[in-house]
Order: C-alpha cells, then sequence, then structure tokens
C-alpha cells in the first residue's frame, strides 16, 4: 500500500509532538517505501524557521526519538529537501493564502492534484480558527483529497466536543475529519481484533458466561514532566480514559464486525459505548477513585509531588491518577464488570487487558493439590512488554497430584523479526491513504464524553480532601485496591 502524491501541512510544526512523533513517524514511512514520489511536508507556527533551521531541528527529533536515527547512508539527505517551513499566524486569513501558493506549485511541479492533509497538532483552541480559515479559503473544498486530522484533546468535555463536532461537520464532510487516537495504532491494540475474530478458539467463551471480570491497567512511572499547564485542564480522566482507556475497552467488548470497512468497526464500537452503563452521579464513589501524586522517590531519584510542578495550582485539585469500574449492559456483558486505572509515577510502565475467566464448576483435586485455585487468565500485554499469556494449571511433575499456574506465551520478539512500526506511522499512512477505520467518529466521542461526564462534574463540584494520596512509586491510593478488593477481586500485574 502506497499513498498518491501527498502534501502534508503541520500546524504546530515547531511543537513537541512533530519533531518527538509526527516527523519521525513520516521519515520511518519514507526508510520503509511508504511515502509516495511525490511528497511535501510543511510545518506552519508563529516561531520564525529558515528551512535549514527547522529541518535541523527535525533532524534532532530523529535522532532523539525516532525508532531508527539517521545513519548516514544519505536518507536524511533524501528526506529533507520535501520538509519545509512556513511562518504563519493560524488566527489569520491572510496568512492561508500561502499555503493555497504552496498546493499550487506543487502541483504544478507534480503535475497533478495532490492529497492535501492539515494535521492540527496545535492547543485545542486553535482549533476552530484553523478549521474556519481553512474552510474560508476553500483549502478542503475538494472532499475526497483533503482531509483534517485533529489530536486531542478534543473538547473539554461533552458540551465543547459537541460544539467542536457541530463546527467541523459544518464546514468539512465527516469522511475529512480524522480524529486521532493514537493507542488506535499500536501494533498491540490492533491485535485484539485479530486475536478475537481471525480465531474460532476464543469468541465462544468471550462472554459473561465464562469471563468473571476485565481489567484494563495503563501504568506509567513519569510524571506531567513540562506538560503541567496542559494537564490542569485535563486530568488522568480526560487524558487517558475518555480516550484511550475507552478505545481499548471497545476493541475487548465490541461485536464481530462483518467488514473491515471504517464505519462497520466504528458502529460496533459505538454500541459498545451507548452500552456503557453511565454511572449515577450520586454513586461516583462507589465506582471511581481518583488520585494524585506525592512527593518523593522515583527509581532512587527525588520526585515533586504534582502540586509543586511548574504551571500547576499549588492547591490543585486535578487527578493524577484515576480508576473506574464500568458496566456494559447488553447481552454479552451483563454484569461483568471491567476495571479500568491509570495514573501517573506508579510502580511500573505496563499497559495490560486483563480477562479473568471464571473458575472451572467442580474442582474434583484434593484440597492439598493447589494452594490456590486459580481460574484461567489471559493477558494481552499491549506496552511494554508485548505478547499474550494464557494462564492455565498444569500438574507439576512428580507422584503428586501438585497442581500450579503456567503460562502459555505468544511474545512478539520470538515471533516476529519484524520492527514494530510506531502508532503514528500506522495512523498516518491510514490519513494519506483516505483509510479512517482507526480514527474516531464524531459520535464516538461524544458517547465516551457521556460516559465520564458524571464522574467529571462529581469530581469538580467535590474536591478532594485527601490529595495528595499516593506516593510515586507505588500501584496509587489505596482505595483504588479497595475498589476492585471490596468486589473480592485484586488488579492483575505482571510478575
Ligand atoms: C497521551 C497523554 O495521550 O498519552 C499522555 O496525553 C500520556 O499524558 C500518553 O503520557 C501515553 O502514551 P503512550 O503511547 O506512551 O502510552
Amino acid at each position: 500500500k502506497r499513498p498518491s502524491s501527498t502534501v502534508i501541512f503541520i500546524f504546530g510544526g515547531s511543537g513537541d509532538l512533530n519533531q518527538r512523533k509526527l516527523t519521525p513517524a513520516l521519515y520511518n514511512l519514507f526508510l520503509d517505501g511508504f511515502m509516495p514520489d511525490n511528497f511535501a511536508i510543511v510545518g506552519t507556527g508563529r516561531t520564525e524557521y529558515s528551512d535549514d533551521k527547522f529541518r535541523k531541528h527535525l533532524l534532532d527529533g530523529i535522532n532523539d526519538f525516532s525508532r531508527r536515527k539517521d545513519d548516514k547512508s544519505g536518507s536524511w539527505e533524501k528526506f529533507a529537501p520535501n520538509v519545509s517551513y512556513l511562518r504563519m499566524d493560524a488566527d489569520k486569513a491572510e496568512d492561508y493564502k500561502g499555503i493555497a501558493k504552496i498546493i499550487q506549485d506543487l502541483e504544478a511541479a507534480w503535475g497533478e492534484h495532490p492529497s492535501v492533509l492539515f494535521y492540527l497538532a496545535v492547543a485545542p483552541q486553535l482549533v476552530p480558527d484553523i478549521a474556519t480559515n481553512l474552510h474560508k479559503l476553500k483549502l478542503c473544498k475538494d472532499k475526497a483529497s483533503s482531509r483534517i486530522i485533529v489530536e486531542k484533546p478534543f473538547g473539554h468535555d461533552l458540551k465543547s466536543a459537541q460544539e467542536l463536532n457541530s463546527l467541523l461537520t459544518s464546514l468539512f464532510e465527516e469522511n475529512q475529519i480524522y480524529r486521532i487516537d493514537h493507542y488506535l495504532g499500536k501494533e498491540t491494540v490492533q491485535n485484539i481484533l485479530a486475536l478475537r475474530f481471525a480465531n474460532a478458539l476464543f469468541e465462544p467463551i468471550w462472554n459473561r458466561n465464562y469471563i468473571d471480570h476485565v481489567q484494563i491497567t495503563a501504568a506509567e512511572t513519569v510524571g506531567v514532566e513540562d506538560r503541567g499547564g496542559y494537564y490542569e485542564q485535563a486530568g488522568a480522566l480526560r487524558d487517558m480514559v475518555q480516550n484511550h482507556i475507552l478505545q481499548v475497552l471497545c476493541m475487548v467488548a465490541m461485536e464481530a464486525p462483518v467488514s473491515f470497512e471504517a464505519n462497520e468497526i466504528r458502529n460496533k464500537k459505538s454500541d459498545v459505548l451507548n452500552a456503557i452503563r453511565k454511572i449515577k452521579k450520586t454513586e461516583v464513589q462507589k465506582y471511581a477513585v481518583r488520585g494524585q501524586y506525592a512527593a518523593g522517590w522515583m527509581k532512587g531519584a527525588k520526585v515533586k509531588s504534582y502540586r509543586e510542578e511548574k504551571g500547576v495550582a499549588p492547591e490543585s485539585t486535578i487527578d493524577t491518577f484515576a480508576a473506574v469500574k464500568f458496566y456494559i449492559d447488553n447481552w454479552r456483558w451483563q454484569d461483568v464488570p471491567f476495571y479500568v486505572r491509570t495514573g501517573k509515577y506508579l510502580m511500573e510502565k505496563t499497559t495490560l487487558i486483563t480477562i479473568q475467566f471464571k473458575e472451572a464448576p467442580k474442582y474434583a483435586f484434593p484440597p492439598e493439590a493447589s494452594e490456590t485455585w486459580r481460574a484461567n487468565r489471559l493477558t494481552i500485554s499491549i506496552q511494554p512488554e508485548m505478547d499474550i499469556r494464557l494462564r492455565f494449571q498444569a500438574k507439576r511433575p512428580g507422584q503428586t497430584m501438585s497442581l500450579n499456574p503456567v503460562d502459555m506465551v505468544f511474545s512478539y520478539n520470538d515471533n516476529y523479526d519484524e520492527p514494530q512500526p510506531e502508532a503514528y506511522e500506522t495512523l498516518l499512512l491510514d490519513a494519506m491513504m483516505g483509510n479512517a477505520t482507526q480514527f474516531m467518529r464524531d459520535d464516538q466521542v461524544e458517547t465516551a464524553w457521556e460516559v465520564i461526564m458524571p464522574i467529571l462534574e462529581t469530581w469538580e463540584s467535590r474536591p478532594p480532601v485527601d490529595f495528595p494520596n499516593y506516593a510515586p512509586g507505588t500501584w496509587g491510593p489505596e482505595d483504588a485496591e479497595a475498589l476492585i478488593a471490596k468486589d473480592g477481586r485484586t488488579w492483575v500485574t505482571l510478575p
């Protein structure tokens, strides 16, 4: 698969996302032969850059953050001339003429009309201005070949997401709008569909008759770093649960699609979001736990509390940890809890999905055969480990009937030599190809907001009294353990 001639305008071109993720992704696509023969990448922003200085800035990013650095074989020298910089003010309609001129010139040079992608890697408040100006200057009038890619956060709450959607859909066709959630581009997340729907083995037991509960953990070992300003407007629930975690949950819980057509997959995910039980405001405490990190130690280094971070209010009530118990009210999942948790400065960096099966109906072995009678469990490690483990009981060799749990493991690294593309590579290639399957549709984003709004509103109206409530390097606040322990279950972490 290879896209046709394409020009990509990156708004926020001088920013972090472009330097760390977007240009490295495009560079890796180039090295792997996925970029079209004719392509141009134009960074835009207010900062002054000459083309050369901009290229140097991006090369530094590649050397620091890309899965492949510049190996001095001349590839960068072939890639770099396709990169340029356009200084402009995103809120000045006048400045967009520069964009029109670039497209015109490329069209003349390439002898064909290119696909045009506008990647909005900017603060959310700039999105409406940019979208309006792109529309005003008719830069997206070709509905088949022009697309606009919108980064998260997509809105700040349900209302602002609805407003943003109605603005965007009034200016563009829905199939021109690519709302990105980079988790959907991760290899291991895409593999959930392969595991579930390319095998006859799992699907028959993938339901409330056999599954006791599901867990999703997305734990990070970093704090908010230099993103205090952004994070103060977000918090863990908005930053991770509303998007990444709910999207992963949809992949685990959705019904089998009949095709891989974008809307078919998105309909099936939407069905899950629509079926998630809305937590009553009076019951938020029963279903959701928030936390904020204190000062402490991470891997031998002293770290500041969240409230001491740059850009953070000293009395901040923002959550850096969130855990929620969801229910999905449909035939497949009725009464099966989905426990999710995420946080900064936790004990390990790990994103893990656990499918905990019910116990065997009858345990005929002598009680001494096993200290703990554990039921089967499937764990899907999304990152940094990439593997799938099926845990079951085995007889320990010897003359006594002694059982212990063992793991049958599929590991990406043991099975494949191919390098793993980064999520942004996959998603940028999809966007260039016009494939929106792994992007979010307007209704998905809004329903995901609907799901978390009762929690957000309750938390915002009742400031926490116990913040900060967890130490760096732990698994978060004690209440998060209690959330699952009161149901007689425990959070799963891999050994
Ligand atoms: C981003 C969040 O969307 O995802 C960050 O804004 C978070 O706070 C990041 O660190 C995690 O992504 P990944 O791919 O490192 O798991």
